[in-house]
């Protein structure tokens, strides 16, 4: 499996309508932080996710948090 590549050293702040999303994990997607297909070949897949409340969220940029497919901090500490 090909590591993830951080795509941004931050998170992506959003807002998000009710719905299903799909956050690109493997950080090769050029529709970050969403999903475009990109991680194709390298053994990663995207992270779906559901949303119930419209709103802002912050999703991981770094591709390293502890709680996907959300920001917890960790691109602090790369
Ligand atoms: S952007 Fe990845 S943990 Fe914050």
């Amino acid at each position: 499996m090909t590591q993830a590549v951080c795509a941004q050293k931050a998170p992506y702040a959003v807002d998000l309508a009710p719905g299903e999303y799909y956050w690109c994990a493997c950080g090769r997607s050029a529709s970050q932080p969403f999903c475009d297909g990109s991680h194709a070949g390298t053994g990663i897949t995207p992270v779906a996710f559901t949303v119930a409340e419209a709103g802002k969220k912050y999703l991981c940029g770094c591709k390293s948090t502890g709680n996907q497919p959300f920001c917890d901090g960790t691109h602090s500490k790369i």
